[in-house]
């Protein structure tokens, strides 16, 4: 199944992504890709990559499938590179890999590296069909070293993700009740913004219980990062048969989820400099739809200058809430990294004569706290009572 959201009659937002195998001529891909933790911990991944059979993409025909693909292909990709940790990366990804993952990823409007909407958004299986999104009833469809603790920090994301459908549709009814006039419907509809936004911080809690800190520091995060703004892949990655010069890609990040784009686009939230950028950029990152939809939202016109404009005490008041909510996110968010990033990674400093690239650096090559704090204050800023 393709989980939509159906928006307007031109748009559809495609948000999760079911397919749990490829034809069977992509054996070749998924005997390998069904194994990369164990290939790496043997040292033989690179070697079974130099060996796979060169495949033709042309028989890869849904969106579904090629969705799949790009996720096996990225799994892959990230093990190849980092199969020996940061100090003995590679040049070149050989073209048995960089062919048939440059096409996909061109079919599908994508970058040919690891996006959080192959490992996050296309990366799981319910047990019981009829069973609910839980943690207890979901499972991974491929994995990378980490054990639980990358099941555990896909599947919570994901859950993170469908916590925010609700605002998401509801996106719509405000966009509408601005357009019409009518205060009640964007009242109405900014609350379930605020109380989806709230349901995403629930289910966030459930990183402690599933994801061990020193496992996500010290083992699962290099196979995210990424080969731009990283010290260890300075000149970045060539793609063999593709282009004979080097390029250069950020790793997987849930910065790349369109949900806080939306909300921000929504509420007005403006992120200037090199922050900003950073995260335009991140939608370069995600399937189109997403990118449509997002764009489609900002070329509204604006729900703060309407909110500001009616001066109606409980519209005011439920916009104020709504960026509130986004702000504590925002902070919870901090309060994760500092948990997962920050305290691991001094740590290990401690243990170490040299620094590690990722102490410093998110796997999508943002500069972490001052990034996420200035990001956090932008959204502060978008507060009416600010001004
Ligand atoms: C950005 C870490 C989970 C949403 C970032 C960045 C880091 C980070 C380091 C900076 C960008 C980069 O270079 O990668 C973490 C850690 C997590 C976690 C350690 C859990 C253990 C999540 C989850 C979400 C999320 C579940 C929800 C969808 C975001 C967003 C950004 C971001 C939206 C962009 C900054 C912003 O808009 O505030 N994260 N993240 N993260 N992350 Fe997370
Ligand atoms: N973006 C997250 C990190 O930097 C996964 O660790």
């Amino acid at each position: 199944t393709l989980h939509i959201i159906q928006l307007w009659t031109h748009t559809t937002y495609i948000y999760i992504v079911f397919q749990r195998d490829l034809p069977v001529y992509y054996k070749p891909w998924m005997d390998i890709a069904r194994n990369v933790p164990e290939l790496i911990s043997s040292h033989s991944l690179r070697l079974r990559i130099h060996d796979m059979a060169l495949l033709e993409t042309h028989l890869l025909r849904t969106h579904r499938e090629l969705r799949f693909a790009h996720l096996a292909l990225s799994i892959m990709t990230m093990g190849y590179v980092w199969q020996e940790g940061e100090r003995e990366t590679v040049k070149v990804l050989p073209r048995s890999l960089s062919l048939p993952f440059c096409e996909v990823s061109q079919r599908l409007g994508l970058p040919p590296i690891l996006i959080h909407a192959d490992t996050v958004l296309a990366n799981w299986k319910k047990r019981d069909p009829d069973g609910p999104f839980s943690m207890e009833n979901l499972e991974l469809l491929l994995t990378l070293p980490g054990g639980g603790s990358v099941r555990g920090f896909f599947l919570v994301t994901l859950l993170v993700e469908l916590a925010a459908v609700p605002g998401l549709k509801s996106i719509l009814d405000v966009i509408n009740g601005v357009q019409y006039n009518d205060v009640a419907m964007v009242t109405k509809a900014l609350d379930v913004v605020s109380q989806a936004i709230d349901s995403m911080k629930q289910a966030f809690k459930l990183m402690h219980e599933y994801v061990d800190p020193s496992i996500f520091y010290g083992i699962m995060r290099i196979y995210l990062s990424g080969w731009k703004d990283n010290p260890s892949m300075p000149e970045g990655l060539i793609y063999e048969g593709v282009q004979e010069k080097p390029m250069e890609f950020s790793g997987g990040s849930a910065a790349q989820s369109s949900i806080l784009h939306c909300f921000d686009e929504l509420l007005g939230v403006q992120h200037e400099g090199s922050n900003g950028a950073f995260l335009k950029r991140m939608r370069d990152y995600m399937p189109l739809s997403h990118k449509q939809f997002i764009k489609n939202i900002s070329s509204r016109p604006s729900l703060r200058s309407f909110v500001l404009q009616q001066a109606d005490e409980r519209l005011t008041h439920t916009f104020e809430h709504c960026v509130a909510r986004l702000v504590d996110f925002r902070n919870y968010h901090i309060n994760i990294v500092t948990g997962y990033i920050t305290i691991p990674a001094s740590r290990a400093k401690q243990l170490r004569a040299y620094k590690q690239a990722l102490e410093e650096r998110g796997t999508g090559g943002s500069g972490i706290m001052t990034f996420l704090k200035t990001v956090r204050d932008e959204t502060k800023d978008t507060s009416i009572s600010q001004c």
